[in-house]
């Protein structure tokens, strides 16, 4: 299986960026064990983190009918995109909503998701654990789509 995990904008700035908040785990860091994890798991792991919307928009058409599940951080374009929400109803590729951050315990503008309701699931709150409980759960529901 092939499994795009995507990262919006400012995630770059992950272990910098309000540790508080994200943590203090990179980016780099944190797609290094994840890749780790899937490859474990037989699962072919692609990355990319863009602060574009077009970038994150481009990469999910790239995955039609080429990845089998997508693992997306939206970041801000979360509560703003319904480019990115349309994309991935183009696609139908079954995803994966993550946050580091409980995104419910903030500011009011965060508790909208423009993706949630076609999300398969949403993972917040956990920090970089997020993204492994997000891959586990992909394994699963792929390693059942399939028998
Ligand atoms: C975030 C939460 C968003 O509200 C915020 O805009 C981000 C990161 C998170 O991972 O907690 O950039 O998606």
């Amino acid at each position: 299986f092939t499994v795009l995990v995507l990262n919006g904008p400012n995630l770059n700035m992950l272990g910098k960026r309000e540790p508080s908040i994200y943590g203090t785990q990179s980016l780099a860091d944190i797609i290094a064990e994840l890749s780790q994890q899937a490859t474990e798991k037989h699962i072919e792991l692609k990355h990319l983190q863009s602060n574009a919307e077009h970038e994150l928009i481009d990469a999910i058409h790239q995955g039609f009918q080429q990845v089998d599940f997508i693992i997306i951080n939206p970041a801000a374009y979360t509560h703003t995109s319904v480019a990115l929400r349309d994309a991935l109803l183009a696609v139908a590729i079954p995803f994966i909503e993550v946050h580091l951050s409980n995104v419910h315990a903030r500011e009011a503008f965060r508790k909208h998701s423009y993706l949630s309701d076609i999300a398969l699931g949403v993972i917040c709150g956990f920090g970089a654990q997020g993204y492994s409980f997000a891959l586990e759960a992909a394994s699963t529901y792929l390693n059942k789509a399939a028998n």
